[in-house]
């Protein structure tokens, strides 16, 4: 567990002196908050200042199964330090180096993407050389310049989420003084206030629901850029910009936490305005908790039917259950959001999961999620969806609900096939299969002979047979080895990190994979590295690896009990 301290509780119950002081400690705080409560009694403070308290790791380890797999851990904190140091001597500063050919890339306004979304990683690894040379970028880094339109809600996921998370694993004592002392920790917070300060006109529509772009030179907002729709041709065009739910629906654990540490309102509550019409809908929806999308920004209304838990809806859904989890306990809403979160679940389970009929040689039956593009049911499935276990996982943990509970393990089994069933051992972008029950037409059917192979052996075929790099089922194993505590899932997630290094790992880096079910050199002409897409997106390291090092190590390194994960994977203190 290098670098990781626990801090709170402990510390007082042993020193007779520090009780007393904290005893007085309290005792002020009474006073205070009570004088405070009869000044201003509509002024709520959270009251508790106490870490931890929700009970959702497993408890009952034996034989010490729950320390570190100290060799698998050190292998893929390995594969951090390779990752860190080729991007540091290729391509520092850029926002992603290319893994195969060593070049760089611009993909987010040039800030550094690589160096803020590990950041969080580093500090969890006890990586302190590594992360001390980040800091300095960060502080030298001017977030507020973009000559390109910044995306809210990709910023906010990735950068602001970086930033507040390094301020919150120092505050926690995780990151040690002497790699981050308290000026530093200032000028850090610092940065986020900046960044978080310029992204403000995103939230300047008449519903609160950010805009697409925001134009840092101008500081307003803008519709989304042309090339969206010169790159998605299908895409439809709305007489004004409209929103999925995830992104209106995932910035309310990044600014809550800042309003925490800088006790500045503003930021939870444009969060909170801007996911109102989600959760407070007022359109007629067709099943409890999950609303129709996308939604005009400006009006509100839903301008199509869509309903699902893939991909641009998916982590509303996640931050209902995280806030609950986050927020202090004097937050009023926060009964609202378990009551949307539990609909919703319970909606996914019953209206768009569904399991796979056998085929020829595969006669067992798995449990997938489609979606509803109203009228219809699509039998599709994509990697992103394969968050939803996790997510739910720690829902059915945090309120009790044993139905849920055997539905995300189900899924994650589900998403495990899909990694299980190719030559790679890694899952497909996107796959399809035949409902079992219910739907005697499908919209897909396996057309091509290739699609037709892979649905006979195995159940299900790709739709798209990329990997990208992506952590949604090593992150749903995660959680189902903390909450379960069945060694399972270790192994499983084992077992896909081996096949990632082995078929990703390039000369500068990580690459994604054009065909799973097509890795071998051979397969591929000249060199083979035509088998690899020359990119690696900075979630690779903010989230794949650390999920998978985290499912190695000890489950008292960013315990589910004191933290919460946002979508990026970066770590929020529970302060209740
Ligand atoms: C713990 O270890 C003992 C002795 O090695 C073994 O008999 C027992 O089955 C183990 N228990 C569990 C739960 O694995
Ligand atoms: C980044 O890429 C550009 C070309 O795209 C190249 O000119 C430049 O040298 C690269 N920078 C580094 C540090 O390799
Ligand atoms: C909050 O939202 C308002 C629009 O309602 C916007 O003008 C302001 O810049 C936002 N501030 C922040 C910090 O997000």
């Amino acid at each position: 567990m290098p670098g990781f301290r626990r801090w709170g509780k402990s510390k007082f119950q042993k020193n007779p002196e520090s009780s007393f002081k904290l005893l007085a400690a309290v005792l002020v705080i009474t006073l205070y908050l009570i004088i405070k409560e009869f000044s201003h009694p509509t002024v709520r403070t959270p009251v508790r200042p106490a870490t931890a308290g929700a009970r959702i790791q497993f408890t009952e380890w034996r034989n010490g199964t729950d320390r570190a797999d100290a060799k698998k851990a050190d292998q893929i904190k390995a594969a951090m330090k390779y990752a860190f140091w080729r991007y540091r001597e290729n391509a520092w500063g850029y926002d992603d180096i290319m893994p195969v050919s060593g070049g760089n890339m611009t993909t987010r306004n040039g800030w550094g993407a690589f160096i803020v979304d590990s950041a969080s990683t580093l500090a969890l690894m006890g990586l302190w050389r590594e992360l001390s040379l980040s800091i300095e970028h960060i502080l030298r880094t001017d977030f507020t310049y973009s000559k390109d339109p910044v995306d809210p809600f990709e910023t906010t996921i990735r950068y602001l989420g970086g930033l507040v998370s390094l301020v919150d694993l120092s505050d926690a004592g995780v990151i040690p003084a002497n790699i981050i002392d308290q000026e530093t920790r200032d000028a850090i917070l610092k940065q986020a206030l900046a960044l978080a300060d310029a992204l403000g006109p995103a939230y300047d529509t008449p519903t609160g629901m950010p805009w697409p772009r925001v134009d840092f030179g101008t500081q307003k907002g803008m519709p989304d850029p042309p090339e969206l729709f010169r790159e998605h041709p299908d895409k439809p065009r709305y007489a004004n910009p409209v929103i999925g739910p995830a992104r209106t629906g995932s910035s309310i654990l990044e600014t809550r936490t800042l309003t925490r540490l800088t006790g500045n309102p503003i930021y939870a509550a444009n969060s909170t305005r801007a996911w109102a019409p989600l959760v407070w809908n007022k359109w007629k929806t067709t099943w409890p908790g999950m609303p129709d999308a996308p939604l005009d920004i400006v009006t509100g209304e839903p301008v199509s039917r869509q309903r699902h838990w893939d991909g641009g809806h998916d982590s509303y859904y996640e931050y209902l259950v995280k806030m609950t989890l986050l927020a202090p306990s004097s937050d009023p809403y926060l009964g609202v959001y378990k009551s949307r979160f539990l609909s919703a679940a319970h909606s996914l389970r019953n209206h768009l999961a569904s399991r796979s009929a056998p085929a020829p040689n595969h006669a067992m039956q798995h449990l997938f999620l489609g979606r509803q593009s109203d009228p219809w049911y699509l039998n599709r499935q994509s990697h992103l969806s394969c968050f939803a276990p996790g997510t739910i996982l720690l829902g059915s943990q945090y309120y009790d609900d044993k139905y849920l509970r055997t539905f995300a393990l189900a899924l994650l089994e589900g998403c495990r096939h899909t990694y299980v069933s190719t030559p790679s051992h890694i899952g497909p972008e996107s796959w399809s299969w035949i409902p079992k029950f219910g739907f005697d037409d499908p919209v897909y059917a396996p057309a091509t002979p290739r699609q037709l192979s892979e649905w006979e052996t195995s159940g299900f075929w790709s739709t798209d047979a990329k990997y990208r790099g992506r952590p949604e089922y090593l992150e749903s194993l995660f959680y189902a080895w903390r909450i379960t505590g069945e060694a399972r899932y270790r192994d499983w997630a084992w077992e896909a990190w081996v096949a990632l290094e082995k078929h990703t790992k390039a000369e500068f880096g990580f690459a994604e994979l054009r065909d799973v079910y097509r890795v071998k050199e051979e397969e591929w002409s000249g060199d083979g590295k035509g088998r690899w897409v020359d990119r690696q997106e900075s979630y690779w390291v903010a989230e794949t690896i650390k999920y998978a090092w985290l499912t190695m190590t000890g489950v008292e390194v960013a315990s589910l009990d004191s933290w919460v994960f946002s979508t990026e994977g970066h770590v929020f203190r529970m302060i209740r």
